[in-house]
């Protein structure tokens, strides 16, 4: 397999095709975003920790015969991945309330949500990623019924595997967000999972160990991840 010319290049990534049309190459960079890019930074060696990260759960929800786009890992920043076609929509599930949750709807940061809230966005840098509906996603034609039935299924199946995946780790997943990909035919789950992603809280004393330590200028933010690495490649 040989690597061949930028495709794409994004917040946190950059995609390089290779010699086999059905494969490419996801680069992860330390680039950091947060609030649709009004904060910009830099999380050093952020992209090593998300793609060891990333690799480990794709590894193990394909075990749990999950569908992902995960080929194998190629080095320290880079994954070998099938090329999907990325659904527009953004996934989040919710245990418990965290983050913009709790800024539309007044909960309490930390209130127990049951059962799990399903969210959809709509990906769009230019509209800030709106909330929508099965209804708009009808609408707007971004997914058939029958993708949307599938990634719910998934979706669920998930939450309850990296809940507890998570859990043997001292780790509580409060929230994260899934893409999915179409690849003939069938939808697999894609892009990344990672404390980027996701929120992991230190069950007991609620420490964060995710992305929220760079929103909200908490310190630590590279420990944080490191943290969760060493937990997740036990
Ligand atoms: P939120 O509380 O900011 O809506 O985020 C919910 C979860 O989704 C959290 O774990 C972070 C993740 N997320 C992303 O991965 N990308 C995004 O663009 C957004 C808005 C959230």
């Amino acid at each position: 397999m040989e690597k061949r010319e930028r495709i794409f290049e994004g917040k946190t990534k950059i995609v390089y095709r290779t010699d086999e049309p059905d494969l490419i190459i996801q680069y992860f960079k330390d680039d950091t975003t947060a609030f649709n890019s009004a904060k910009k930074g830099i999380i050093v060696n952020k992209g090593i920790f998300n793609n060891k990260i990333s690799a480990r759960i794709f590894e193990f929800l394909g075990t749990e015969n999950i569908p992902t786009h995960f080929e194998r890992r190629l080095s320290d920043r880079e994954m070998l991945i099938k090329r999907v076609e990325i659904l527009p929509i953004e996934v989040i599930v919710r245990n418990k309330a965290a983050g913009s949750i709790c800024r539309n709807l007044g909960i309490r940061e930390g209130a127990k949500l049951t059962p799990p809230v399903l969210e959809f966005t709509y990906k769009k840098d230019d509209l800030n990623d709106p909330l929508i509906n099965e209804s708009h996603i009808r609408a707007l034609k971004l997914a058939s019924d029958q993708e949307v039935e599938v990634i719910k299924r998934y979706t669920q199946r998930i939450n309850e595997l990296m809940e507890r995946f998570f859990a043997d780790l001292n780790l509580e997943l409060i929230d994260f967000k899934l893409e999915f990909g179409r690849y003939k035919g069938r939808i697999l789950l894609a892009d990344e999972i990672s404390p980027d992603t996701c929120r992991l809280w230190e069950m007991g004393t609620g420490e964060r160990l995710d992305k929220d330590r760079f929103r909200h200028d908490m310190g630590d933010i590279e420990e944080a991840y490191q943290e969760v690495l060493s937990r997740v490649e036990k």
